[in-house]
């Protein structure tokens, strides 16, 4: 089958597009995807780059050559045994919750919990924007905050970094639950952000988030560590100081701690430090958020794309064969919304 594979770690040219790759077994929980599209995420570039690499190695024991990649619109070609949710023949989207499954390839074997039937008013390639956005956006507020949706009506919720993948559909799904949403972005993109749902736009290049919002409850940091210690602490200034203000991290030093001291001696400092930087912040409430997958929650933002309350949002579209080009776009962290890749359009 055709996919772009990397055989070490490095920058963008390490991605290497082939046509002889074997197609993945399925096993009996799986079901064959032949895929049509599949979309970037940061993380991407991150794994490409070696990021996380104590822990994924581990779990991938064949080390290379890696198939990259999450996310998923295709159709079923072959269901494993033990499937009970899914048969041959229909269109669905998701993505992967290992690092065996990459998805940039012709055919991917997912578990039947990291996929859903696709909406129906929305082509593949729209389809490849949204799952991995989503259920991280999902993981973020619900699975590590504890939130129910009801929770975020009428609340004051800081999205901080909006205009990408994460932040174009966090506003949209978080605008529909009812909160009243500040968010930062470029100039060029502050009626875009509006229009999606953002009552307050901040141009990050004029103005101090940090001097014009005041008692928040929620902040969605997509910056996190990346934006540095002083963003992190400015972030979480904007929160009331309530035991029910909650701050959610999406970029946290989690798997760079472990990288940086093994395994062994990782995992526990990365759980002395994330609990240091709770104790440090309280009464706030402070999450550091990892992607899980949610059939569930696949299924309701299906759901809610049918009914047009979420719209995908693409930058660009690139073919698999220019996968290259792709990652060196969204390694501009300019992304506006998400660059999406053709797999096959027959
Ligand atoms: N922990 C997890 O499970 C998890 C899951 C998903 C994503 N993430 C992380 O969350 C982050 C966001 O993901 P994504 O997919 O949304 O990334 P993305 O699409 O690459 O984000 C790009 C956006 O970031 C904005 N941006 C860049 N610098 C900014 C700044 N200083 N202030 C405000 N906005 C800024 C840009 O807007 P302008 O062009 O207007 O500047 C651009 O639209 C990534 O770092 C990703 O690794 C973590």
């Amino acid at each position: 089958m055709k996919a772009v594979v990397i055989t070490k770690y490095g920058d963008s040219s390490v991605l290497e597009y082939r046509e002889n790759i074997d197609i993945p077994k399925t096993k009996p929980n799986q079901v064959l995807i032949k895929n049509k599209a599949t979309s970037i995420n940061p993380i991407d570039l991150m794994k490409r780059e070696g990021y996380g690499k104590e822990v994924f190695e581990k779990i991938r024991k064949n080390k290379f050559p890696w198939i990259l990649g999450c996310d998923v619109s295709g159709i079923i070609v072959e269901v494993g045994s033990k499937v009970t949710r899914f048969k041959k023949g229909q269109e669905v989207w998701g993505c992967t919750s290992g690092v065996n499954q990459g998805t940039y390839a012709e055919y991917t074997a997912l578990y039947q919990n990291e996929i859903s039937l696709k909406p129906k008013n929305i082509n593949f390639l729209e389809a490849s924007a949204i799952p991995y956005v989503a259920l991280s956006t999902w993981s973020a507020l619900i699975r590590w905050a504890g939130l129910k949706p009801s929770d975020l009506f009428n609340k004051r919720v800081f999205v901080q970094a909006g205009a990408g993948g994460v932040g174009s559909f966090a506003i949209q799904l978080l605008s529909h639950w009812g909160s009243k949403i500040a968010t930062t972005c470029s100039k060029k993109n502050n009626e875009f952000l509006n229009n999606l749902g953002a009552e307050f736009v901040i141009n990050y290049n004029e103005d101090d988030f940090s001097k014009v919002l005041l008692n928040y409850d929620l902040v969605l940091d997509l910056l996190g560590d990346l934006g540095g210690e002083e963003s992190v602490i400015k972030s979480i200034g904007v929160l009331s100081k309530k035991t029910s203000s909650h701050y959610i991290s999406l970029n946290h030093s989690f798997l760079r701690t472990i990288d940086e001291k093994g395994l062994f001696l990782g995992f526990p400092s990365a759980l002395i430090e994330r609990q240091k930087f709770r104790q440090l912040h309280k009464p706030i409430n402070v999450h550091w958020s990892l992607y899980r997958p949610n059939p569930s929650a696949l299924e309701l933002i299906a759901k809610l794309v049918e009914q047009e309350v979420i719209k995908p949002v693409i930058d660009t579209t690139f073919k698999l064969e220019d996968i290259e080009k792709a990652h060196q776009k969204v390694s501009t962290g300019h992304t506006v919304g998400k660059a999406v890749i053709e797999i096959t359009n027959d």
